[in-house]
């Protein structure tokens, strides 16, 4: 496990124990039109493994990450979300900081993510770490709701490098 600010644990998903953990995790976060199915929570567990992390506060699991790399240095953060009861004290923050530094340093060199229009708390937390609006996804989401294709790329994402990155760095 890994300290990273006031009582708050992020660690690195564990396919084989976590599947569970994340499942809970998303059910109590969001819409059940907005979960995702069993079988691609499962796939993204085993195959985003190295970029995706629990993050665990009063001994227990109140948030998570999944992100992965796809094709030439592109970072793709799938899902991220935090208990209720547990929003506005930085752990989605540091979730993502966290993340994404791990796929920089494996090699990507701009990150993508998809987001409901509606979505202000999700939008503002992106924009300040800066990503910014590229495209308007028509009828993205299964309800028919649009979505807004966000992207962390050239000055806004060697900033967030420079920022965050050289401090999160954790042996693996
Ligand atoms: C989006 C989400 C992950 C943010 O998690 P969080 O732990 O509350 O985020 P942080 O505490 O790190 O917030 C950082 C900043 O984002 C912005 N922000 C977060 N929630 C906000 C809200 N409800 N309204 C406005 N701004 C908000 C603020 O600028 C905040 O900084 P501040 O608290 O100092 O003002 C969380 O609200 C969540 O799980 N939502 C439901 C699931 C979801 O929508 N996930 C994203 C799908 S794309």
């Amino acid at each position: 496990m890994i300290s990273m600010m006031g009582g708050l644990l992020l660690r690195r998903c564990d396919p084989d124990s976590d599947m569970g953990v994340i499942v809970n995790l998303e059910r109590a976060i969001f819409r059940p039109s907005e979960q995702y199915t069993l079988g691609f929570i499962n796939w993204l567990c085993r195959n985003c493994t190295r970029y995706s992390f629990i993050a665990i506060m009063d001994g227990k699991p109140v948030g998570y990450i999944i992100s992965c790399i796809e094709g030439f240095g592109r970072g793709h953060v799938i899902s991220v979300g935090v208990l209720s009861e547990y929003r506005r004290r930085g752990v989605g923050t540091e979730l993502l900081r966290r993340s994404i530094c791990e796929m920089v340093r494996d090699g990507v060199d701009y990150v993508i993510l998809e987001v409901r229009v509606s979505n202000t708390p999700a939008i503002t937390l992106y924009r300040k770490l800066g990503f910014e609006v590229r495209d308007l996804l028509r009828a993205y989401y299964s309800d028919g709701e649009d979505g807004y294709l966000m992207v962390l790329d050239n000055e806004r994402f060697r900033g967030f490098v420079n920022r965050y990155c050289s401090v999160t760095k954790q042996p693996t």
